[in-house]
């Protein structure tokens, strides 16, 4: 039966959900966890992060890089990257690198700080908004718990799965800690479970525990008869499951794996990375072997830096996971693996990435999983010691075997190890390998350094042959929509203090300027405004009378809506009205500060614009005035009367040149009218535009006049 409703008249997805996300957060509790979370401490748990000047740097776990742009900010409390521009507070690093929803981020950092959460019931609407991710996550968490239980708490799943494991000499706490469980030989039976328990049939399939019947609908388990390995996050969260079979019987598959789902991506997860992470920074290195159980074998004996690439070859998204968390990475074989030769093509991209990668071969007829049975950690780490060698002096060795004499297989080993060293990026590095291999090789260095050098001009100019053509695909681009490439300009008020903004952190607002198609001065200008509401919204820089007589307070956020209201202006882009509209609404609630509202928010093109605007080195209220400290370059929370005063006259200002250039716009445009010869014929028409012309010219010269310092020209 496929119903979807149980007796309680609430589907079936609905009641999974109830079961983890009945409550909500509320939102003092919110805020408190979001002021309490700090950035560095909660990035770090990811990433390496080392400290320059008052912020920190490292690479950037959301692309591909190998020097680092990821920048955090730690008294902004933000993150950003130069690189490929992602940016957020604490909860939206959660979101973006571990994949959770922002109900999840809060809960995760309330717990990191021991914040207690008060809850409130949740609507349905909020209800449904859960997504389909976060649906899979549990039932991964759902289908770990049960396969746990049967390995434990079963007769079968002693007798056979946990006897397994104890046959393999695998310790309780050993599978406690990585969560080893046992899927009993019966064709579904976690998939009634798990439909007694309210969980969708749809949403088991597609996390992959169960798989449905082409023929006839009938949903069944994937796994069965088998141990099972969960694989994890970097956090920790179940993403899918490796089940090994129990018997030698040649015809069922050794290892049976979730598929691909929206949750487990083969080609990036790293089996034992979330065991293996602190241990990896700890001993600034990462050992990487192939099996499963090799990973859980080391941690047995004490060698917790340890993974292992869940039986594809090595892909780069899975380098850059290590690659966070250290430079130095070491393969382990047996002594006779057959997979080395397949293997050396990956480790080249693993130098490509900047690593250092050493090699060691097991001795024969021992895998990670045997050798570490039968030693110690001490043991271990001497054996490594001892025995491992630089990757380009291992390959040289392994391939000279098989040369022989032969002159061709030997003029293709060169150039193979060549081709290696070439794609080294630090050239000491490379040098040093150049002299290993001449002496491997019996060659003369000089050969060597010459092939190197000119394979690497070819590859530059590849490179450089790209750029160009990248280039003038961007000339053609901005030709076709003129402007769009003008730099920033600040008001002429500027100060000295502008000018010593890094170009790096410019260049967010100025990718802005080049993503926006009209990428106008206009834009410009309403980016400046957007800029002071998202940093000062709340900050009340007037006083008004409403149509009581009463005094009312005037924040910056209703200065700037109201007044361009009045002119029947609105932003260009709808992005920044909604902004400004929800900004307005919200303004006067208790403890409200701009910055924080939209740095969270739920919307990530708000949030994105918010942070680019906060990262912004330049913060036109302070150069304006001369009393407030700018060069400082901290974020000043207190708001002392003097930059209550400045931002008084920076907001009219900056609304002021906002309009001029709006006005200068509209002349142009009436101007072009003028000229055409229909109107000339139509003397009505010509003097109504002539009208809206000199009004054109009255609003500029007044703009000008409260500007103080331009030039009329009409
Ligand atoms: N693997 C797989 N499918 C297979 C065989 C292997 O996905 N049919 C993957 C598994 O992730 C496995 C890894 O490749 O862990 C290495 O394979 P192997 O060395 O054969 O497995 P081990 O985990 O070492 O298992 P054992 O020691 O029990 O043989
Ligand atoms: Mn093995």
């Amino acid at each position: 039966m496929r119903g979807t409703e149980n007796y309680f008249g609430l589907s079936y997805e609905n009641c999974a959900f109830f079961i983890t996300f009945a409550v909500m957060i509320d939102e003092s509790t919110k805020n408190r966890i979001l002021d309490t979370a700090q950035i560095v401490d909660v990035v770090s748990e990811f990433v390496q992060l080392r400290r320059r000047g008052v912020n920190y740097i490292g690479l950037c776990p959301f692309h591909n890089e190998r020097t680092p742009s990821f920048n955090v900010n730690p008294a902004r409390g933000i993150f950003k990257c130069f690189g490929c521009g992602k940016s957020g507070d604490a909860a939206r690093f959660l979101m973006e690198h571990e994949q959770m929803t922002f109900p999840e981020a809060l809960r995760w950092l309330a717990n990191k700080y021991g914040i207690q959460i008060e809850e409130k019931e949740m609507t349905d609407e909020e209800r449904q908004s859960q997504n389909k991710r976060e649906s899979l996550f549990i039932i991964n968490q759902f289908a770990r718990d049960w396969f746990q239980h049967q390995l434990r708490d079963t007769d079968a799943g002693r007798s056979i799965g946990l006897a397994y494991f104890r046959k393999r000499g695998f310790r309780d706490d050993i599978i406690e800690k990585f969560q080893l469980g046992y899927s009993p030989d019966i064709s579904d039976a976690l998939a009634k479970e798990a439909s007694a328990k309210g969980y969708k049939e749809e949403n088991l399939v597609d996390a992959g525990v169960c798989i449905r019947s082409e023929s006839d609908g009938h949903v069944f388990d994937r796994f069965r008869g088998r141990v099972m390995f969960p694989i994890h996050s970097l956090s920790g969260k179940v993403v899918g499951f490796s089940g090994r079979v129990l018997t030698k019987e040649a015809k069922a598959a050794k290892y049976v794996n979730t598929p691909q789902t929206e949750v487990y991506l083969k080609s990036e997860e790293l089996y034992g990375i979330w065991l293996a992470k602190s241990a990896i920074v700890k001993n600034d290195k990462c050992f990487l072997v192939e099996g499963n159980t090799d990973v859980v074998s080391m941690h047995q004996a004490g060698v917790e830096n340890v993974v292992a690439s869940c039986g594809t070859s090595l892909t780069t998204g899975q380098i850059r996971k290590i690659h966070r968390f250290t430079n130095n990475i070491t393969l382990i074989y047996d002594g006779d693996s057959a997979g080395i030769h397949a293997s050396l093509r990956g480790i080249d991209m693993l130098l490509e990435e900047g690593m250092a990668v050493k090699v060691v071969l097991l001795p024969d007829g021992d895998d990670p999983d045997s050798f570490a049975q039968k030693h110690n950690a001490t043991e271990f780490q001497q054996f490594i010691e001892d025995n491992e060698v630089d990757f380009i002096r291992f390959k040289t060795n392994l391939l000279l075997k098989d040369v022989g004499n032969d002159p061709f297989k030997r003029s293709n080993l060169i150039k193979d190890i060549v081709n290696s060293i070439c794609v080294i990026p630090d050239e000491l590095s490379r040098s040093t390998n150049i002299s290993i291999c001449s002496q491997l090789l019996q060659m003369d260095e000089k050969i060597i350094v010459n092939e190197v050098n000119s394979i690497r001009k070819a590859k530059r100019e590849e490179k450089q042959r790209a750029r160009e053509r990248e280039q003038e695909r961007q000339a053609n681009i901005s030709a076709s929509n003129p402007g769009s490439d003008v730099p920033v300009d600040l008001p002429e008020t500027k100060t000295a203090e502008a000018d010593v903004t890094q170009p790096e952190e410019m260049s967010s607002l100025a990718l802005h300027f080049n993503a926006q198609t009209q990428g106008s001065i206009l834009y410009k200008k309403e980016l400046l405004l957007m800029s002071e509401m998202v940093r000062h919204g709340e900050r009340v820089i007037d006083v008004v009378d409403d149509e009581q007589g009463q005094e009312r307070p005037l924040t910056v956020a209703e200065c700037i809506y109201y007044d361009m209201k009045n002119d029947e202006l609105s932003f260009s882009e709808p992005l920044m009205q909604r902004m400004t509209e929800e900004l307005v609404q919200h303004v006067h609630e208790e403890g409200f500060e701009a910055s924080r509202f939209f740095r969270n928010h739920a919307d990530p093109a708000v949030s994105g614009l918010a942070i680019d605007l906060l990262t912004d080195k330049y913060e036109l209220s302070q150069s304006f005035s001369a009393k407030s400290d700018s060069s400082s370059g901290k974020e000043e929370p207190g708001k002392s009367s003097s930059d209550e005063l400045a931002l008084k006259e920076v907001i009219p200002h900056l609304l002021n040149d906002y309009k001029m250039v709006f006005v200068e716009e509209e002349i142009k445009q009436v101007k072009s009218q003028l000229k055409s010869p229909e109107l000339r014929n139509n003397p009505e028409q010509m003097q109504s535009v002539m009208e809206n012309y000199n009004e054109l010219l009255a609003i500029k010269r007044e703009l000008a006049k409260q500007l103080g310092n331009r030039v009329i020209a009409s």
